[in-house]
Protein backbone atom coordinates (compact mmCIF):
# COMPACT_ATOMS: atom_id res chain seq x y z
CA UNK A 1 0.00 0.00 0.00
CA UNK A 2 1.53 3.49 -1.09
CA UNK A 3 1.49 5.62 2.33
CA UNK A 4 3.20 8.47 0.57
CA UNK A 5 1.41 11.69 1.26
CA UNK A 6 -1.96 9.94 2.94
CA UNK A 7 -3.41 11.10 6.15
CA UNK A 8 -3.40 8.54 9.02
CA UNK A 9 -4.98 8.44 12.21
CA UNK A 10 -4.05 6.05 15.11
CA UNK A 11 -5.60 5.73 18.24
CA UNK A 12 -3.69 5.37 21.20
CA UNK A 13 -0.46 6.43 19.03
CA UNK A 14 0.95 8.12 22.36
CA UNK A 15 3.23 4.92 23.34
CA UNK A 16 3.41 1.57 22.60
CA UNK A 17 2.60 -0.43 19.24
CA UNK A 18 0.12 2.72 18.33
CA UNK A 19 3.60 4.92 18.70
CA UNK A 20 5.40 2.18 16.59
CA UNK A 21 2.74 2.82 14.31
CA UNK A 22 2.89 6.36 13.95
CA UNK A 23 6.52 6.42 13.48
CA UNK A 24 6.49 3.69 10.82
CA UNK A 25 3.76 5.93 9.17
CA UNK A 26 5.69 8.94 9.00
CA UNK A 27 8.54 6.93 7.65
CA UNK A 28 6.86 5.89 4.56
CA UNK A 29 5.55 9.88 4.05
CA UNK A 30 2.31 9.83 5.74
CA UNK A 31 0.46 12.84 7.59
CA UNK A 32 -0.23 11.40 11.04
CA UNK A 33 -2.78 12.54 13.66
CA UNK A 34 -2.24 10.95 17.11
CA UNK A 35 -5.39 9.95 19.25
CA UNK A 36 -4.78 9.26 22.67
CA UNK A 37 -6.41 9.90 26.43
CA UNK A 38 -3.59 10.13 27.81
CA UNK A 39 -2.52 14.24 27.13
CA UNK A 40 1.05 13.98 28.60
CA UNK A 41 2.25 11.25 26.55
CA UNK A 42 0.92 12.31 23.47
CA UNK A 43 2.45 15.73 23.64
CA UNK A 44 5.80 14.06 24.80
CA UNK A 45 5.36 11.83 21.46
CA UNK A 46 4.87 14.61 19.05
CA UNK A 47 7.77 16.88 20.29
CA UNK A 48 9.87 13.80 20.68
CA UNK A 49 8.61 13.28 16.58
CA UNK A 50 9.11 16.67 15.19
CA UNK A 51 12.44 16.69 16.36
CA UNK A 52 12.69 13.91 13.19
CA UNK A 53 9.66 14.73 10.69
CA UNK A 54 8.58 18.14 10.03
CA UNK A 55 6.08 19.46 12.37
CA UNK A 56 2.83 20.23 10.41
CA UNK A 57 2.84 15.93 9.29
CA UNK A 58 1.55 15.07 12.91
CA UNK A 59 -1.15 16.56 15.43
CA UNK A 60 -1.99 15.70 18.60
CA UNK A 61 -5.62 15.19 19.64
CA UNK A 62 -6.57 14.18 23.09
CA UNK A 63 -9.36 12.11 22.98
CA UNK A 64 -11.23 9.15 25.05
CA UNK A 65 -12.14 6.10 22.41
CA UNK A 66 -15.06 4.99 24.82
CA UNK A 67 -16.65 9.05 24.09
CA UNK A 68 -18.37 9.02 20.98
CA UNK A 69 -18.64 12.71 21.30
CA UNK A 70 -14.86 12.76 21.67
CA UNK A 71 -14.25 10.53 19.04
CA UNK A 72 -16.59 12.37 16.19
CA UNK A 73 -14.82 15.74 17.62
CA UNK A 74 -11.54 14.29 17.21
CA UNK A 75 -12.13 12.84 13.47
CA UNK A 76 -13.59 16.53 12.33
CA UNK A 77 -10.14 17.97 14.14
CA UNK A 78 -8.70 15.71 11.54
CA UNK A 79 -11.00 16.93 8.59
CA UNK A 80 -10.41 20.41 9.82
CA UNK A 81 -6.61 20.29 10.19
CA UNK A 82 -5.08 17.91 7.07
CA UNK A 83 -8.16 17.85 4.96
CA UNK A 84 -8.47 14.11 4.69
CA UNK A 85 -8.43 11.00 5.92
CA UNK A 86 -6.92 7.84 4.35
CA UNK A 87 -5.82 5.33 6.98
CA UNK A 88 -7.19 4.27 10.29
CA UNK A 89 -5.06 2.66 12.45
CA UNK A 90 -7.71 0.78 15.21
CA UNK A 91 -5.17 0.82 18.12
CA UNK A 92 -5.82 2.11 21.41
CA UNK A 93 -6.41 -0.78 24.09
CA UNK A 94 -6.03 -2.39 27.64
CA UNK A 95 -5.43 -4.99 29.20
CA UNK A 96 -6.60 -4.91 32.73
CA UNK A 97 -8.63 -8.10 34.03
CA UNK A 98 -9.82 -6.04 36.78
CA UNK A 99 -12.32 -3.75 35.13
CA UNK A 100 -13.38 -6.21 32.56
CA UNK A 101 -15.97 -4.03 31.66
CA UNK A 102 -13.87 -0.93 30.65
CA UNK A 103 -11.60 -3.33 28.37
CA UNK A 104 -14.47 -4.54 26.87
CA UNK A 105 -15.65 -0.93 25.79
CA UNK A 106 -12.10 0.27 24.97
CA UNK A 107 -10.98 -3.06 23.12
CA UNK A 108 -14.28 -4.17 21.35
CA UNK A 109 -16.88 -1.58 21.19
CA UNK A 110 -14.78 1.38 20.99
CA UNK A 111 -13.15 -0.37 18.22
CA UNK A 112 -16.44 -1.81 16.66
CA UNK A 113 -17.94 1.54 16.33
CA UNK A 114 -15.14 3.24 15.40
CA UNK A 115 -14.69 1.45 12.39
CA UNK A 116 -18.17 1.90 11.58
CA UNK A 117 -18.58 5.61 11.14
CA UNK A 118 -15.64 5.60 9.33
CA UNK A 119 -16.44 3.55 6.87
CA UNK A 120 -19.50 5.65 6.48
CA UNK A 121 -16.81 8.88 5.83
CA UNK A 122 -15.25 6.55 3.23
CA UNK A 123 -18.34 5.02 1.82
CA UNK A 124 -19.74 8.88 1.43
CA UNK A 125 -16.08 10.03 -0.01
CA UNK A 126 -16.07 7.56 -2.68
CA UNK A 127 -19.95 8.23 -4.36
N1 LIG B 1 2.29 -5.19 23.69
C1 LIG B 1 1.94 -6.43 23.32
O1 LIG B 1 2.73 -7.37 23.34
C2 LIG B 1 0.53 -6.70 22.82
C3 LIG B 1 0.24 -7.95 22.32
C4 LIG B 1 -1.05 -8.19 21.80
C5 LIG B 1 -1.99 -7.20 21.85
N2 LIG B 1 -1.69 -6.00 22.37
C6 LIG B 1 -2.71 -4.98 22.37
O2 LIG B 1 -2.36 -3.91 21.49
C7 LIG B 1 -2.84 -2.68 22.01
C8 LIG B 1 -1.68 -1.71 22.24
O3 LIG B 1 -0.74 -2.33 23.10
P1 LIG B 1 0.50 -1.56 23.71
O4 LIG B 1 1.43 -2.57 24.26
O5 LIG B 1 1.02 -0.60 22.68
O6 LIG B 1 -0.18 -0.76 24.92
P2 LIG B 1 0.28 0.61 25.62
O7 LIG B 1 -0.41 0.61 26.94
O8 LIG B 1 1.74 0.80 25.56
O9 LIG B 1 -0.38 1.71 24.70
C9 LIG B 1 -1.77 1.81 24.56
C10 LIG B 1 -2.11 3.25 24.29
O10 LIG B 1 -3.54 3.32 24.17
C11 LIG B 1 -3.98 4.43 24.93
N3 LIG B 1 -5.35 4.21 25.37
C12 LIG B 1 -5.81 3.26 26.20
N4 LIG B 1 -7.13 3.39 26.38
C13 LIG B 1 -7.51 4.46 25.64
C14 LIG B 1 -8.75 5.12 25.44
N5 LIG B 1 -9.87 4.71 26.07
N6 LIG B 1 -8.80 6.17 24.60
C15 LIG B 1 -7.66 6.61 23.98
N7 LIG B 1 -6.45 6.05 24.16
C16 LIG B 1 -6.38 4.98 24.98
C17 LIG B 1 -3.04 4.53 26.11
O11 LIG B 1 -3.06 5.82 26.70
C18 LIG B 1 -1.72 4.20 25.43
O12 LIG B 1 -1.08 5.34 24.91
C19 LIG B 1 -3.56 -3.03 23.30
O13 LIG B 1 -4.92 -3.26 23.00
C20 LIG B 1 -2.90 -4.33 23.73
O14 LIG B 1 -3.72 -5.08 24.60
C21 LIG B 1 -0.45 -5.73 22.85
Amino acid sequence: MHVNGKVALVTGGAQGIGRAFVQALLGKGAKVALLDRNSEAGQKSKAVLDEQFEAQRTVFIQCDVTDQEQLKGAFEKVIEHFGRLDIVVNNAGVNNEKDWESTIQINLVSIISFHMFILQYLMLRST
